[in-house]
């Protein structure tokens, strides 16, 4: 008996420093704490309900008595965030107290995270009542992240709380385009410089790739890897049409070999076209016959193009529909929002309304809401490295050796 009270006491003794030496002190703090940390945020939910008491004679009415409901933490003690000796946070699955939504609790996120000492809070919802709360003491998207190793058929442009990078595949059945929006200088063309540096990395007789930069100076380092680096407008159009044209005769292809489109992952035999499109609303603003065609054009190549392997990836500052064609946008799948002043602007860009407390947390550089269709939104940073890395990577992967600069179409 005695042995057996040494090693239960020996391995509580253990546990306990394993705990403090990783981290998960925190978590038992978070676990012991809980609730007065709601009550404290004011999320403890107060509701009358009548005792069992039987009313008396003269008595109308059963007394009641209050009862007080708190949001509850699922798993015991949560799921440790990062690496052993490095922990940066735990993640539980949350409910909500009876009358109270999951949305309430995000939008105390700021206050939760104030009352834990902690970074961060980032609350998922699931259903009206079911999520996730993620607890960072340390915050992984401080950290910039460089890209991540290339692989075959996917892409992973960022990294989610969890510090790991996000694998998708560069095409699926919803479409493989990409609408990258948000505010001047949150890191739109981060984004699109780690979704280019997946494709330059793919085989190169699996993709070509096209460029547009009205700006002139965001797609400069990549052009020896692309086929063509469109700077005006005139040059736009003629990559555009023969986009288009493009995918005319695919489906002439496709219709001879019998195929509804081509496979999800390109091959020589069937290589995907990739429009690359820094900032559509220098593209698209204004009026005029040119912009017209480019707009209609834009939004035929997007409607078509899934099934034909031909993909755009498009940066916009404002993709309202005054500037950037509803028909197009619409026919984007894959969003990412970063930082915006309004929800409006959000609204525009994802296609939906995101709560207040959502677009709140979009406070550094590249973190984006990103919206994919059949995943959950997720909260991811891009992955992030300076111009000479793309200097480099469109040396190593140059189809005009001897070219020093872009190529008009
Ligand atoms: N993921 C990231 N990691 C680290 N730093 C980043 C990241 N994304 C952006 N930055 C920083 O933010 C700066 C602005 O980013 P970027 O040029 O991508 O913004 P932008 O939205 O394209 O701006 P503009 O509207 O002017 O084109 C970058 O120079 C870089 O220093
Ligand atoms: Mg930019």
């Amino acid at each position: 008996m005695t042995a057996l009270l040494a090693i239960a006491a020996t391995a509580a003794a253990g546990w306990l420093t394993i705990q403090a030496a990783t981290g998960g002190w925190r978590r038992i703090l978070i676990r012991s704490e809980w609730a007065t940390i709601m009550r404290s945020c004011g999320l403890a939910q107060r509701r009358d309900r009548e005792t069992t008491h039987k009313p008396g004679a003269g008595e109308k009415t059963s007394p009641t008595k209050q009862i007080e409901h708190l949001p509850r933490l699922w798993a015991l003690w949560g799921r440790p965030l990062g690496p052993l000796t490095a922990r940066t946070g735990a993640t539980y699955r949350i409910w909500a107290a009876k009358g109270q939504t999951i949305d309430e609790i995000a939008k105390k996120a700021e206050v939760i995270a104030s009352s834990l000492h902690c970074q961060r809070v980032i609350v998922d919802r699931y259903s009206p009542r079911r999520g996730r709360i993620t607890i960072l003491w340390k915050d992984p998207f401080t950290i910039p992240k460089p890209w991540a190793q290339p692989i075959h058929g996917s892409t992973s442009p960022c990294f989610e709380v969890t510090g790991r990078p996000l694998v998708l595949p560069l095409n699926d059945n919803n479409g493989g385009s990409w609408l990258v929006a948000g505010a001047p200088g949150g890191g739109k063309s981060a984004w699109i410089t780690a979704l280019v540096a997946d494709w330059v990395r793919q085989p190169g007789d699996t993709r070509w790739l096209y460029g547009i930069d009205i700006k002139r100076v965001e797609l400069g380092p990549w052009a020896p890897a692309f086929q063509a680096v469109a700077r005006d407008r005139n040059d736009a159009t003629e990559i555009l049409k023969r986009a288009r044209a493009f995918i005319d005769q695919r489906y002439t292809d496709l219709e001879q070999a019998g195929l509804h489109g081509v496979p999800l992952i390109p091959t020589p035999e069937w290589p995907y076209l990739v429009l690359v499109i820094e900032e559509l609303s220098a593209l698209l603003s204004g009026e005029g016959e040119q912009v017209a065609t480019l707009k209609q054009l834009l939004a035929e190549i997007d409607e078509l193009g899934r099934a034909a392997g031909v993909l755009v990836i498009a940066a916009s500052q404002k993709p309202t529909s005054d500037i950037v064609p509803s028909r197009f946008a619409n026919a984007i799948p894959r969003r990412v929002l970063l930082r915006v002043p309004t929800i409006e602007h959000a609204k525009s860009i994802l296609g939906w309304t995101p709560t207040q407390a959502e677009i709140d947390q979009l406070t550094t550089h590249g973190l984006a809401l990103l919206d994919v269709p059949g995943r959950r939104l997720h909260l991811a940073r891009s992955t992030y490295e300076p111009v000479q890395s793309a200097v480099a990577l469109a040396a190593q992967y140059a189809i005009h050796p001897t070219s020093t600069g872009a190529r008009a179409a």
